[in-house]
């Protein structure tokens, strides 16, 4: 069974996170089936608007910790980061809906989306020093700019959670919602972006994004060049073996 449930209804293409039993973290196999929906839905004209959503309780828990030991990304073409270069070039409005924690990759590609809906219990964090590694999806770049630098490091480089209210606040979060109500409130907005022109829609968003894409996607690069070898460091195994061990690590 897919861990990515697939919706398609009057031009809005629905992406849900359906892995609640592990907190909606992302396999390598769920990176490939929305990297495979974000390229078709760039091909379909049909396709206005797409939202990544999750569950009332959990938008996702960043990769999935296991599978990522398990196979880890070789190279440029593995799932991840062609899910992460899908949503930084995605040329249509994309929404995403996020209710409970959104961890790593959980909330760093809510940087790349155009509106983020977000329910009161939504929780963000980036706690990549926590784990011995770095900033990932272009985070070190994009952070700063819409959260401000010095926000940004006490996110980065304290990795602990901040919530809705603040997200709000900076900019991170659209409109703010009871969790029962935000997947509908977004399919209502998906719904209304849909009746407009494509035309529009995606020469508004080329020029919002003003030629940023090249910059993003050298980031990126640069940042999973890190990634990579801070995968292989001590700070970065004795972390995922604690966590794996469901155990404090010892740096
Ligand atoms: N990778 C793999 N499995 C994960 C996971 C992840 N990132 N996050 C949660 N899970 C699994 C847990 O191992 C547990 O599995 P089990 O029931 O087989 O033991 C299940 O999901 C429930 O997680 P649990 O931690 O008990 O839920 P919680 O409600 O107490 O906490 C979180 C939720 C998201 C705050 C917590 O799970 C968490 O911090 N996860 C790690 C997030 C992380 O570090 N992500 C970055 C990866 S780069």
């Amino acid at each position: 069974m897919s861990h990515v449930l697939h919706n398609e209804e009057q031009g809005v293409l629905t992406l849900t996170l359906n892995r609640v039993d592990k907190k909606n973290s992302l396999t390598a196999a769920m990176y490939a089936d929305l990297a495979d929906a974000l390229d078709k839905a760039t091909a379909d004209a049909g396709i206005k608007v797409v939202v990544i959503q999750g569950h009332e309780t959990v938008f996702s828990a960043g990769n999935d910790i296991a599978d990522f030991l398990q196979q880890p990304p070789a190279n440029e073409d593995a799932a991840v980061f062609r899910f992460l270069r899908g949503i930084t070039v995605f040329p249509k409005p994309l929404l995403a809906v996020v209710c409970g924690p959104a961890v790593g990759v959980g909330t760093t590609m809510l940087f790349h989306c155009d509106l983020v809906y977000a329910g009161d219990n939504a929780a963000f964090s980036m706690p990549f020093v926590n784990l011995g590694l770095c900033p990932e999806a272009g985070s070190s770049l994009l952070a700063p700019e819409l959260m401000g630098y010095h926000r940004a490091a006490e996110a980065l480089l304290m990795g602990e959670p901040f919530m809705v209210d603040d997200a709000l606040e900076m900019g991170l979060v659209s409109r703010v919602l009871p969790p029962t109500e935000a997947n509908a409130y977004a399919h209502q907005q998906a719904l209304k972006i849909a009746t407009k022109p494509l035309t529009s829609l995606m020469e508004t968003k080329r020029l919002m994004k003003s030629g940023k894409a090249p910059k993003v996607l050298a980031r990126i690069q640069e940042e999973a060049m890190s990634f990579g070898r801070m995968l292989k460091e001590p700070a970065a195994i004795e972390a995922f073996s604690a966590f794996m061990e469901k155990r404090k690590p010892v740096y």
